[in-house]
């Protein structure tokens, strides 16, 4: 299973066998409508991003953004890049790895060479690096206000069991444990900005269609145990699984794509948890963004071998094997960060809704139920501060 592909364009579960092909051509159908709308001015699955920020430079122009996971060929660069197009104040442009952040500025800077690039190294999956990192914006007195965070970074499908530094599912304290607390940390600056500014403050959280194949097992972050034996609910979706991979792999005690599909539940479930805490009071919203099927370093983990098989796979099922461009891929996280048009996450009933986006529209038909859940969400956030042993009141 790798990214990059457009799986996402998944068959409900009672007709998958039956219907995808239908489901392929309405697909196809609709994607055509919204590339023909996005002429009409509005934005659909293959409007570049760099022109999302073009229609609201208001929201962009003199602010402090920070995107996290910025490095050659990645979304995040694409991110940063239609960002620096309407001069920012401050371009904050963080990583694991110096030189990548490095080059990656001086690709910004090619472009666009008056905005005040800031490089900022730091490893999400380690807490120490987080807080360091997290103390260095506090700390500095130029920067007043975040107006946007775009919780970008990401590691998928680890082929085994890595723990972190600090004793957890390395994909699981990577995707959603890092940006949880570096977020958390710089929240006194976000908020600020809300106080300040007529703009939009708002926090992105990138996550994937993927995080279908399972919710987050709160029994077994760790994965300890084969997922036949978790809790039903906290079972993956192993239908799908198989149907996609030609196995469950329900008997395998780790699967590094289960291990993502957590982590990226848990990215769509801390969306909610900020909307809960930070619209009413704030005024600062969160969504959580599915970017599309974009070639990157993503599927850094996975063989060719493993990659034309997936291809095929894909194209055997009829799904759309086509893939955005980086700057296509990084149009959802734009729009979410500063669209006017966007409804606050309705957070009225038990079942949000709102909150999951993709191709530049809510999304609420692909979310899984386990991910727009408010008590899931509240229950990861007070496992989350477990984990990183620090309370967050807001
Ligand atoms: N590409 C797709 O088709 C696709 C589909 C759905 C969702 N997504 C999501 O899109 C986001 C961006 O991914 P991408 O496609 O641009 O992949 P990418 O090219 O691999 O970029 C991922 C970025 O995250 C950084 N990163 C990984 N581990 C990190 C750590 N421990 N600390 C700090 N930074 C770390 C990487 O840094 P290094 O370069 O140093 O490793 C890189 O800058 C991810 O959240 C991914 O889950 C992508």
């Amino acid at each position: 299973m790798i990214e990059g592909i457009n799986w996402h364009r998944f068959p409900t579960k009672e007709c998958y066998p039956s219907a995808f092909l239908s489901t392929f051509f309405l697909i196809r159908r609709s994607e055509q409508q919204s590339n023909n709308m996005a002429t009409a001015k509005t934005f659909g699955p293959l409007t570049p991003a760099a022109e999302i920020a073009a229609a609201f430079p208001n929201s962009v122009q003199g602010k402090t953004i920070i995107v996290t996971g910025v490095s050659p060929k990645s979304l995040g660069l694409a991110t940063a890049s239609a960002f620096a197009s309407q001069s920012p104040a401050n371009l904050i442009v963080t990583g694991r790895s110096a030189e990548k952040v490095e080059t990656s500025i001086n690709d910004l800077k090619a472009n666009y060479p008056n905005v005040k690039y800031r490089a900022l190294i730091m490893d999400l999956a380690s807490q120490s690096s987080v807080r360091a990192a997290a103390a260095k914006i506090m700390e500095d007195e130029s920067i007043q206000n975040i107006d946007i965070v775009i919780n970008n970074a990401g590691v998928m499908a680890i082929p085994t069991l890595t723990l972190s530094e600090d004793g957890i599912e390395r994909s699981f304290a990577t995707n959603h444990i890092g940006h949880f607390f570096f977020t958390n940390l710089i929240l006194p600056k976000i908020i600020k900005a809300a106080q300040t500014s007529s703009a939009p403050t708002r926090i992105v959280n990138v996550t994937s269609f993927g995080h279908q194949f399972s919710p987050v097992r709160f029994s077994d972050i760790n994965f300890g145990q084969a997922p036949a034996d978790l809790p039903e609910e906290e079972r993956p979706d192993f239908q799908k699984t198989e149907f996609l991979t030609g196995s469950s792999h329900a008997e395998d005690i780790y699967y590094g794509f289960f291990s993502y599909a957590q982590s990226k539940t848990a990215n769509i479930l801390y969306s909610i948890s900020l909307n809960q805490k930070l619209w009413e009071k704030y005024g600062i919203a969160s969504f959580a963004v599915h970017p599309g099927a974009v070639n990157t370093n993503i599927n850094r983990h996975a063989t060719p071998s493993e990659i034309e098989q997936a291809l095929k796979r894909v194209k055997e099922l009829g799904f759309d094997s086509s893939q955005k461009t980086t700057e296509q891929g990084a149009n959802t996280s734009v729009f979410a960060a500063i669209g006017p048009s966007l409804p606050p996450v309705n957070l009225s009933e038990a079942q949000v809704k709102g909150v999951y986006l993709a191709d530049c529209k809510v999304d609420d038909a692909n979310v899984a139920a386990f991910a727009t859940n408010k008590a899931l969400a509240e229950r990861l956030w007070t496992l989350s501060e477990k984990l990183v042993g620090q309370k967050f009141d807001f």
